[in-house]
């Protein structure tokens, strides 16, 4: 890397400082906070000591490259993974709540109340507990829907644990509860809603897997809306979709986060959802966080486009329209180098040279 690009970063990161007189909500009011994260494979490290905060009400966005450590971060929040080292902070009420955190903390159990506010250590949970407790639900980098069941049944499936405590756990209660029958007739009431939003209501009684992709993607978010969930995370819901597909997920996102006031996290390297949806965006790189801003900044941080574009042969990446002012920077930068290397033919450019790593408009194919 160059004196120059290097200096163009720590300017950046400067302006970042300094431009934030009121502390964003992710620092005011963080639904979640992750805490110096580390998760090991061995001897691979996929997460180095990460550490951010998702703004309650807000979409956050957790972007990177390719391997960049994004599945295996939402892999240890929803209770996959255990990791390696770290907290991971999910807060019912809002505010720090700090004293009530290092209580939990302290005392070594998984979750605690203050009698208002409710704070869950979800590295000390397991995955259902996640879901139930914390309300913390998740959508699957690879769909994993129940694709021989309804589309009304996926929802109501999700939708079991409301169904088994009003039954009081018991056959009898199943067939005879009043209780039962009234959480029945709710679920499929909560089911029929989602089915509308995502406009899949007329496919309610098809098999899942019927379904083309971007209906099961959308299927996949409706089932997690089923869980009432405070922390919505999506695992790349635009990849395989459409142009049309795509816009109808920003405003099902949107309409989520603002008629709900649903948190949501979400992966994904479709750059147009991401810039036009995302009140917080998080950079990964090599399982570090290498930028943390709104979108404005982050699209402008050097350090973001020198990690996408560590490329060499610059038509082979697919460039979003949202990066193209990104581009002219860089290219400002390169020109300039080159032109300095010309009057001093001796000397070559010591941009690194790094492996392909692309970024798509469409997304990619999903993987586990
Ligand atoms: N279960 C595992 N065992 C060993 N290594 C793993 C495991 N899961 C992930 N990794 C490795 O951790 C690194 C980060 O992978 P991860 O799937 O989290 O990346 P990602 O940012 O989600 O990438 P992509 O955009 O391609 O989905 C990769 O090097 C991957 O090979
Ligand atoms: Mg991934």
């Amino acid at each position: 890397m160059t004196a120059e690009l290097q200096q163009a970063i720590d300017g950046g990161v400067a302006m970042h400082a300094t431009a934030g007189a009121v502390a964003p909500r992710w620092e005011q009011d963080p639904i979640l906070s992750v805490e110096n994260l580390i998760m090991r494979f061995g001897g691979l490290v996929a997460v180095k000591s990460l550490s951010f905060d998702v703004g309650r009400g807000d979409i956050t966005a957790l972007i990177g490259p390719n391997g960049a450590g994004k599945t295996t971060v939402f892999n240890c929040l929803t209770g996959f993974y255990k990791p390696t080292e770290g907290r991971i902070i999910m807060r019912h009420g809002s505010g720090l709540q700090g004293e009530l955190v290092q209580q939990v903390t302290d005392s070594g159990k998984r979750f605690g109340t203050d009698g208002e506010n409710s704070i869950f250590l979800l590295e000390r949970m397991a995955d259902q507990e996640i879901a139930q407790k914390a309300k913390v639900a998740r959508t699957f980098q690879n769909i994993r829907l129940f694709g021989g069941m309804t589309v009304l049944e996926n929802l109501l499936v999700a939708q079991h644990n409301p169904l088994m405590i009003a039954s009081g756990f018991s056959l009898a209660g199943v067939f005879g509860l009043p209780s039962y029958h009234r959480a029945e007739e709710a679920a499929i009431d909560k089911a029929v809603y989602w089915l509308e939003r995502t406009n899949l209501i007329d496919r309610a009684d098809d098999p899942a897997a019927d379904l083309p992709y971007g209906a099961q993607r959308r299927l996949e978010i409706a089932r997690s809306m089923c869980t009432d969930p405070l922390l919505l995370c999506l695992d790349e819901p635009a990849a395989g979709l459409n142009p049309r597909e795509s816009a109808e997920l920003n405003a099902l996102l949107k309409f989520i986060r603002d008629e709900h006031g649903t948190s949501v996290l979400l992966i994904e390297h479709d750059m147009g959802v991401v810039m036009e949806i995302s009140d917080h965006i998080i950079v990964l790189d090599y399982g570090l966080k290498i930028s943390d801003g709104d979108s404005q900044s982050v699209r402008s941080d050097p350090k973001v486009i020198a990690a996408y574009l560590g490329v060499e042969e610059e038509e082979e990446i697919d460039v979003p329209e949202v990066l193209e002012g990104v581009l002219e920077k860089v290219g400002e930068i390169e020109a300039k180098e080159e032109r300095e290397m010309t009057s001093a033919p001796d000397h070559r450019g010591t941009r690194e040279k790094s492996a392909k790593r692309s970024i798509s408009r469409s997304g990619k194919g999903g993987k586990a």
